[in-house]
Parts: C-alpha cells; structure tokens; sequence
C-alpha cells in the first residue's frame, strides 16, 4: 500500500510518511476489545485494522489549530490528554482570543456508549458534535468552507485524505467522521477497578469500604463500569447567579429539566480537574463535601442525595474508592497523541 502511494506522490515527505507508518503501527495496537463486565457499545467501535488510516486522520485534525479561524487553537487546546481530554487551567474553556465559553469542558472517554453529548445533552451524535466547537465564536469561530479551503491548501492532508478516502476531496463529513472514529477509540477500562473486576487485583479496605459508600449513595447515577448513566440529573450544586446556567431545561423547554446536567463519568478523575459544568470544585474533596454536607434542598432531588450525609472518615474511603478508577495507560496511552503537522 505505502511503496503504490509513494510512487504516485513523490512529493511526500518521508519523514511524514515514516511517522504515518510508525503511527499506525500503534493504532494497530488499539484493540476494540472490551472488558466482559462492559455493556455492549452503543455505536461500533472503530476497527484498528480497517479504519487505522480515518482514526490516524481523525487524530491529527484533533490535535491541529488549523481547523480554528486564526490556527490558533485546536479541539486537544480544551481537550488535553494529560488531563483525560478536558481542560485543567481554568473553570470556563477558552476560545480563540481567550473568549470565554460558558462552560467547563468535559473528559472524553468511552463516548461510544453514550447518545447524548454536551452537559445539555444538545447534541446527539459524536459527528455532528464536532461542528459546534469549530463554528462557534468563544471556541474555533471558523467557517466549514474555510476550514475545507485551509486543509485543501496544506501540503499535507491531501494525501492523508487521499490515503483514508481513496481521493483528495476534502469535505466536513469526512473531517467529522474521521475526527469522531478517531474520539470512539478514547477508552478508559485499565484503572485499577477494572483489575479488581477482572480478579487480578483486590481493593485495600478502604477502598471497599468506599466502594460500599459508592454502590450505596452514588451508583444509581454514576453507574459502574462507566461510572455515568448516560442521563441527566440535578445533583443539588446551588444556582450560579452569575450564569445561571437552566442546564438541559434549554433543550428540553421541561419545566422538570431545570438546571439538570448530564452525569460526567468518574473515571480519571485525578486528572479532570475543575469539576462541574462550570468548574467550581477545583479539587476531589471539595466534590465530596458538596455531596455530604452542601446539597441545595431547594430543588427536586432525588432521595437518594436528599438524605446524604458522610463522616469525614467514610469522605475519605470515598476518595480512596475514587482515586482507582485513576487509568493512568488512557492518559499516557502513545496512540492517542501526535506530533503537529501545521507548520
Ligand atoms: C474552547 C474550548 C473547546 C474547544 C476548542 C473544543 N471543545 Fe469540546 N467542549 C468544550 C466545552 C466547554 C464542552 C461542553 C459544552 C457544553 O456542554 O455546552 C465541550 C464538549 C465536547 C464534547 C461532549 C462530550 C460529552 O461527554 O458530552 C465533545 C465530544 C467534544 N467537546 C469534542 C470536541 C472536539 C472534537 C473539538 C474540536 C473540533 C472540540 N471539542 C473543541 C470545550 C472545547
Ligand atoms: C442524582 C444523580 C447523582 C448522584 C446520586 C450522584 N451524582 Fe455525582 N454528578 C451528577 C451530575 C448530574 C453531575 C454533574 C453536575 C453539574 O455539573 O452540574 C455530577 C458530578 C459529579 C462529579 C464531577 C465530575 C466532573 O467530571 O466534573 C463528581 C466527582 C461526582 N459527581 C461524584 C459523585 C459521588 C462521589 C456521588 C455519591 C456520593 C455522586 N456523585 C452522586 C449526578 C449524581
């Protein structure tokens, strides 16, 4: 395949061309296989053998400012994998020419079991997600026909499309279905709760004794292993005068909707910091007294949260039973990042 590319492209680089290969190498080493105790995906997940070169493509425009108006920023700018693909540095994202958005960007992971994306549930596929961030102005600002016209002018993605598609013609389908194959191969499922699960490894007794607490008071919404329900709740945060953020209410116009956020998975959480959809808790503990010892009553909540209240001790055995669902082979995983293509 590579030795017919070459002779038909001789202008490519072979230092692009050996780092395309080595690259792919790697994704060869994705294995869409999943745990047992995992439900089935709800969207196929990407075939390292047949889709290696969409999910190559799909990476590189991920983590490429090309695709923002002025190039300066790119989806992995508020997405980082060091902290599980969110943003660490601040509460609200920040767009091109440090525009504030109006919310605290979400760790990607295990998307292909989700329906609903965004902490309104206002989009409902992984393709036509991708469109928001580069077409609204506190994010990419750009335009889909100038992102089209800047890759056709690249010295490189023609070929990348041409090595994916079959040709060179460069649409926002293709850079929406490459970037979101790319997204479903973002899987979290070696933490060490997926050991204990697997029978390799034990939980220390804290950890059970926090993982009782979690089964008990936290399971029903953040439902294991996935550690979210996929659906949207209230979890008693008092109202942000400020945004005053009504949450999937805006979507929904459901009077029982308002101020319902969609539950964030657990996993990785080490490294997902600021928590929320506006980032107030910058720290684990801080989540864990919210829920046992701050939790706005005003609003219907589930009994569930309404009667939560933990002792500092069974705080701690919480975070211990929080802190192995830490996966650190996602976040150093090499298959997900790459070098910068634009120059
Ligand atoms: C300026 C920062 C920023 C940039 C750039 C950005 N995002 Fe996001 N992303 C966010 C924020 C903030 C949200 C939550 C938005 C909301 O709920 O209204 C989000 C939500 C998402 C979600 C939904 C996840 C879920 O679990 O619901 C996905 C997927 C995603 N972004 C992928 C991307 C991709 C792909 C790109 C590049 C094309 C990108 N993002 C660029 C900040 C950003
Ligand atoms: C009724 C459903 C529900 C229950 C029960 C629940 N949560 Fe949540 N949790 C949510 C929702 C919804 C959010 C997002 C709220 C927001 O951002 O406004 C959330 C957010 C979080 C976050 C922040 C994650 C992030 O990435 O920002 C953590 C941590 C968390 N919950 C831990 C727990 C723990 C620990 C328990 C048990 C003590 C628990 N939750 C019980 C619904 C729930």
């Amino acid at each position: 395949m590579f030795s017919d590319f070459i002779a038909k492209h001789e202008g490519i680089q072979v230092r692009n061309l050996l780092l395309i290969v080595l690259s792919i190498l790697l994704l060869m080493g994705f294995r869409a296989s999943i745990p047992d105790y995992f439900p089935q995906p709800h969207h196929p997940l990407p075939d390292a053998r047949n889709d290696s070169m969409l999910i190559y493509l799909g990476k590189q425009l991920f983590h490429d400012p090309i695709l923002s108006r002025d190039s300066s920023i790119s989806c992995a700018s508020c997405h980082s994998q060091y902290n599980a693909f969110a943003h660490s540095d601040h509460p609200l994202s920040h767009g091109i020419n440090d525009r504030i958005g109006k919310r605290n960007a979400p760790a990607l992971m295990n998307l292909a079991w989700l329906d609903e994306f965004m902490w309104d549930g206002g989009s409902f596929s992984l393709e036509a997600q991708t469109l928001v961030p580069l077409t609204t102005d506190h994010e990419m600002d750009n335009d889909p026909n100038i992102i089209v016209t800047k890759l056709q002018q690249h010295s490189e993605y023609p070929e990348y499309f041409l090595l994916t598609f079959g040709d060179t013609t460069i649409t926002i389908a293709r850079i929406l279905r490459a970037i979101a194959t790319f997204e479903r191969t973002l899987i979290s499922k070696n933490a060490k709760y997926d050991s204990v699960m697997q029978g390799i490894a034990t939980f220390t007794d804290q950890e059970s004794r926090g993982y009782a607490l979690f089964k008990q008071h936290c399971n029903t919404c953040h439902t294991e292993p996935l550690f979210t329900n996929g659906s949207f709740a209230n979890n008693g945060l008092p109202i942000d005068t400020v945004l005053n953020d009504v949450g999937r209410f805006a979507i929904t116009h459901d009077s029982s909707d308002i101020r319902h956020f969609k539950v964030p998975t657990l996993r990785n959480l080490l490294y997902s910091f600021p928590y929320m959809h506006d980032g107030r808790f910058k720290r684990l503990r801080d989540v864990i007294k919210h829920y046992s010892q701050n939790i706005d009553n005003e609003d219907e909540l589930s009994d569930i949260l309404f009667s939560l209240r933990l002792s500092d001790n069974q705080e701690t055995d919480l975070l211990a039973f929080l802190h192995a669902l830490t996966d650190k082979t996602f976040i150093f995983n090499a298959s997900y990042s790459t070098y910068k293509v634009t120059q």
